[in-house]
């Protein structure tokens, strides 16, 4: 099979990877890559938000068998329908379905509906009510916009005066733009996060395995929201028990609730939770796989990942094993000096001998002139296996070392935390 792989960053350098491992995959194509994902596929230089144009590119190349559609804003704007409509196959859920990351509101009101546990909340799509309310609620609390806002549009707000400024930036400053017009004021919920990000064809979940990510741009959790600056895998403090709670509360009811409301899920579901004393919360869903969750578990993924998709689209995922590796996986991601704010483009990059089993996922990278050179924010995943999640960070962190750019950082805390959480 010929199969397109739609995105640029780390995630798709982590799919375009595994999918190369796939007997049943001949060539790939990626719209529109990076360096790394250049050495194995064939970069299309299409903007692949353009959905008309996407659709256009793929009728044009009948040799294309299968599409993969991994980031958010393709999917929310109805690139699969597109494709699909033309006769192509994809993997992804419909426009109806991605709506479930797409619309914060949307997607508390189905975890209401359906009895689902999330952090209480209130919607608001006009200022006044939004600052009355904030007013008089108990602080911290969290604002969310709406829309899809590169997974910065979420402010946790310690003070009231925090509070107040946050649903004015978002509701009268439109500093998310137009996500910022309907808001989400959620209760504040404490406690370990993790993501679980599971295939389905909408009849049945099949959970990967648990990740931890590190969104804050400094070590301990601190300084400013970025994309994902590091990643391990599994999490530490999820057993049985814990997973049995997840399906049965959380997992399975979502694929119901989606078919119930007539927007039946098909793709990666990714559940954003939290281990609350109250038992585990969904803090958010998102309609595809994250980044860089990706880039700790594909690695660790057995089984072939084209099956995987395929079983997806043609509904038949309970007849397929997922396998999964023992062990951990740990993913630390070097970035341009600057990121999350201003940044400098175009560094030389150098990269030493890694280690055979280290493996390197590209985000934020171009050749320029025959030559390696950053092209955005988040620029390389150095992502190591190992018997345990301590083996695999000394060895991500001594490959890091190898690596080297003008400006390059990269958090030194990455798979530590929840050491101490007990599992269960
Ligand atoms: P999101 O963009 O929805 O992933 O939110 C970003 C981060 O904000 C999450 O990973 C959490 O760490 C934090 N967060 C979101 N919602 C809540 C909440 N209700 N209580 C506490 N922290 C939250
Ligand atoms: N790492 C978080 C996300 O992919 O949304």
């Amino acid at each position: 099979m010929n199969v397109l792989v739609i995105g640029n960053g780390g995630r798709e350098h982590a799919v375009v990877q595994a999918l190369k491992k796939s007997p049943k995959v001949e060539k790939i194509y990626a719209m529109k890559g990076n360096a790394g994902i250049g050495e194995i596929a064939e970069l299309v230089n299409v903007d692949y938000c353009d959905i008309k144009a996407v659709g256009d590119w793929v009728d044009n190349h009948p040799e294309i068998d299968y599409t993969v559609v991994a980031p958010d804003d393709p999917l929310a704007l109805g690139l699969v329908d597109e494709l699909e409509s033309r006769g192509h196959r994809a993997f992804g859920p419909r426009k109806n379905a991605a709506i479930i990351e797409a619309s914060k509101a949307f997607s508390k009101n189905l975890m209401k509906k359906y009895n689902i546990p999330t952090a209480a909340y209130e919607i608001f799509d006009s200022f006044e009510a939004a600052e009355a309310y904030v007013k008089t609620c108990d602080i911290p609390v969290v604002l969310k916009a709406d829309g899809l806002a590169l997974g910065k549009g979420v402010l946790i707000c310690t003070t009231r005066e925090e509070a107040l400024a946050g649903v004015k930036e978002m509701m009268l400053d439109k500093k998310f733009g137009s996500a910022g017009n309907k808001i989400v004021v959620e209760e504040f919920l404490e406690g370990p996060e993790v993501s679980c990000l599971a295939f389905t064809d909408g009849k049945t979940i099949v959970p990967m395995i648990t990740s931890c990510d590190h969104k804050r741009a400094k070590d301990n959790d601190e300084g400013l929201n970025t994309g994902g600056m590091g990643t391990f895998s599994p999490a530490p403090f999820f057993g049985e028990k814990t997973a049995k709670e997840v399906m049965e509360k959380i997992m399975q009811p979502t694929v119901s609730a989606m078919n119930a409301e007539g927007r039946p899920f098909k793709g990666v579901l990714y559940f954003g939770l939290m281990k609350t004393k109250k038992g585990m919360k969904v803090i958010e869903y998102n309609a595809r796989f994250g980044d860089p969750e990706t880039q700790v578990v594909l690695p660790m993924l057995k089984t072939d990942l084209m099956e995987i998709f395929e079983a997806v689209t043609d509904e038949r995922l309970s007849e397929v094993k997922v396998e999964w590796e023992e062990g951990a996986c740990v993913c630390v991601v070097l970035a341009s000096g600057g990121y999350p704010e201003a940044y400098e483009k175009g560094k030389a990059i150098t990269i030493g001998d890694l280690d055979e089993d280290c493996v390197l996922c590209h985000a934020g990278t171009a050749i320029k002139d025959g030559k390696l050179v950053t092209s955005g924010g988040r620029v390389l995943g150095v992502c190591a296996k190992g018997k345990d999640i301590e083996e695999a960070r000394q060895k991500a962190y001594k490959n890091a070392e190898k690596i080297s750019f003008e400006g390059m950082y990269y958090r030194k805390d990455i798979g530590i935390k929840y050491r101490d959480v007990e599992r269960e």
